[in-house]
């Protein structure tokens, strides 16, 4: 799976910010056509996010297009938009069900099967930030192929809940770990939440470490200065990377010579352990650090 450390989400109708976009080597990319947009420059946003994703060389960044939720009434002509500038990938908001999985992913297969385009290579990325949401994450989870990664939306979900937000984020610690736990039960990835004080970047570091312990592959951002702080984050670093390789070369002669279980450095490794080096030695191989 590539790697989603940082998505960053610009308004779908700001050109200035899209292109400045193009410039940043950030893992993705998302043109916004709901809460970034307001509500009267919807049709402007879809014209200007379809002409951008047609014309822009976005780099190595993945191209994505959050629409608005379903039920919005705004969704069939923002996915129709979406799609004549064939993304990368779709965002859905506000997803509590199956449903809009199955919607969007019958509507993208019409079109890519109209242009010939491969079908199942638009990809699915769904918002989870709704108490309903939350308690129906099993069938949303795995709701269809196209479907890739879980996000976690906590402004929304805080306000869907009552709950008053704080820098510790306990009140939706819940909500939060419920997303990667179930992302990783179903083989998607899990994007954390923003973090909105784009001015602060050691509460960020300490947010984005945060998620990365949690075991999300990434986190949304909202601000070009928070692109590579968090990037860096959800990126093993040198010293994790080479314990990882240790681990698993240790752990191949120990399995040879008949050991499930060794010490390593004073520690106990048996399968487990083995299991979140590899995982740790994926995400390097993603973030391109390893072969
Ligand atoms: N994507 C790309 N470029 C961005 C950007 C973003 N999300 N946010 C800011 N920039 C650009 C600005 O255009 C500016 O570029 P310039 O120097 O060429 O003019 C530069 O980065 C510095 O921006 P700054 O002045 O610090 O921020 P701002 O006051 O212009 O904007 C926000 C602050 C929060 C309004 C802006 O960051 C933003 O729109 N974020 C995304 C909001 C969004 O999409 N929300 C919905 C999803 S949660
Ligand atoms: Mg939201």
């Amino acid at each position: 799976m590539r790697a989603r450390r940082a998505l960053l989400y610009m308004p779908g109708d700001d050109l200035r910010k899209i292109r400045k976009a193009t410039t940043l080597k950030v893992d993705c990319v998302c043109l916004d056509l709901e809460d970034g947009v307001a509500a009267n420059r919807k049709p402007e946003a879809r014209a200007t996010l379809a002409a951008a994703l047609q014309e822009l060389d976005f780099g190595g960044s993945e191209r994505l297009a959050r629409i608005n939720p379903l039920g919005s009434g705004l969704e069939a002509e923002d996915l129709a938009a979406a799609l004549a500038g064939r993304p990368d990938g779709i965002v859905i908001p506000k997803v509590e069900d199956a449903e809009p999985v199955r919607w969007a992913s019958a509507q993208i297969e019409a079109v890519e099967r109209k242009n010939s385009w491969p079908v199942g290579a638009i990809q699915l990325i769904v918002l989870v930030e709704t108490a309903r949401g939350i308690v129906n994450l099993p069938q949303i989870a795995r709701a269809g192929e196209r479907l890739q990664a879980l996000i976690f939306g906590a402004e929304d979900l805080a306000g869907d809940i009552g709950a008053l937000r704080t820098p510790e984020a306990w009140e939706v610690f819940y909500a939060r770990s419920a997303v990667v736990t179930h992302a990783a039960a179903y083989g998607l990835q899990a994007i954390d939440m923003v973090y909105i004080d784009f001015k602060d970047l050691p509460g960020l570091v300490q947010e984005a470490t945060q998620g990365a312990q949690l075991g999300f592959a990434g986190k949304q951002v909202i601000h070009p200065d928070q692109v590579e702080p968090v990037q860096t984050a959800f990126t093993p670093g040198a010293a994790a990377i080479a314990y990882a390789l240790r681990v698993v070369e240790a752990s191949r002669q120990h399995q040879a010579d008949g050991f499930g279980a060794f010490a390593l450095d004073g520690k106990m490794i048996d399968a487990p352990v083995v299991k979140a080096a590899e995982r740790v030695l994926a995400r390097a191989r993603a973030a391109g650090k390893i072969a």
